[in-house]
């Protein structure tokens, strides 16, 4: 049986005599799995863990400077980088979705090598890889195809030269929440969804634009915060909204429009590796349905994702 207490404190135990004095580096997600393992080193060889939190343009609205703000106040020793300029244009006329995961990583890879490149001497790498991103990085790499490549495993280049630390490597998701937990993080941080590394990129289908990120992230921000005020946040795995790439013929007043469609997605899962679509209550689908086509300017259509996992995955892309 896991009891996080006693995983607390091991760990730690083990982090000082692994790291001693040495320096980490580690990029944070605003995720629960890069906090927890944030926190787990900062415990064990606080200042010599160095945090880069790095805006990659394709996070939920808001997000970085609050994230960010949020990690400063939890005494991490966080830097925010904004690269969202540099993200979005090396993506500029990428459609492809293996391809839009390449060149974020790629990018990810150069951003955070600069970064830590002012960190002196580092010598370590720390990550917040858990269990079933172990397993599905190994399994889904047959022969003849990756299915989907999660950037955020072997990821990084040997040119680093660091040694990666990676805490929660044995852990599922919901003991990382248990370990949060007794480590006093945010029960509002360690109940967040999890959210892709690769962001809304990759629910927005097509080519990426800063306007499109911009209509997702407030029909994103609609959804999210109608499903806290409905008290069915906590309810949900995961949940998100998917911009489609057609549009289609809508009245408004007198008006004829065509528009773009969004595509709502919420699932409920235990690791992700199989899920089912939430039977959200049709008096919140409409409520939302509404608020989204009469605020969110580019978008007359709103539909709901009744596909589970497998076959369909969770993410679109
Ligand atoms: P799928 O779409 O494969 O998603 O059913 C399963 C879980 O993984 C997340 N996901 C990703 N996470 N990088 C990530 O860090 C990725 O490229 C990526 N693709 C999917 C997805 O959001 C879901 O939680």
């Amino acid at each position: 049986d896991f009891t996080p207490n006693a995983f607390v404190e091991e760990t730690i135990a083990d982090l000082k005599q692994k790291i001693g004095n040495d320096r980490v580096i580690l990029g944070l997600s605003g995720g629960v799995d890069s906090t927890v393992a944030a926190v787990l080193l900062n415990k064990a060889i606080g200042e010599n863990l160095y945090c880069i939190f790095v805006n990659n343009g394709l996070l939920r609205k808001d997000e970085f400077q609050s994230v960010l703000d949020q990690y400063k106040g939890m005494g991490l020793n966080v830097k925010g980088v904004d690269a969202a300029d540099r993200f979005l244009g090396e993506l500029a006329g990428i459609e492809e979705p293996e391809a839009k995961r390449k060149v974020i990583g790629k990018v990810f890879v150069d951003v955070f090598d600069d970064e830590s490149k002012l960190v002196k001497d580092a010598k370590w790498l720390g990550q917040g890889t858990i269990y079933p991103d172990v397993i599905e990085s190994v399994s889904v790499k047959g022969p003849s195809a990756t299915i989907k490549s999660h950037h955020n495993v072997g990821g990084l280049p040997d040119y680093m030269k660091l040694q990666v630390v990676e805490p929660l490597r044995m852990l599922f998701k919901d003991e990382v929440r248990r370990v949060g937990a007794s480590l006093g993080i945010d029960p509002e941080l360690l109940g967040r969804h999890p959210f892709p590394g690769p962001g809304l990129s990759i629910r927005i289908l097509g080519d990426i634009t800063p306007e499109k990120v911009a209509i997702l992230q407030e029909v994103d921000a609609i959804f999210i915060n109608g499903l806290k005020e409905h008290g069915l946040y906590n309810d949900v795995w995961q949940a998100g909204a998917i911009l489609l790439p057609v549009n289609s013929v809508g009245v408004m007043g007198d008006e004829r429009t065509y528009e773009k469609v969004v595509a709502l997605r919420a699932v409920q899962s235990t690791d992700g590796m199989t899920a089912d679509w939430v039977h959200l209550p049709y008096e919140f689908l409409m409520e939302i349905s509404n608020k989204i086509i009469n605020r969110v300017k580019g978008v007359n259509r709103v539909v709901y994702d009744i596909s589970s996992k497998p076959p369909a995955t969770i993410e679109w892309e």
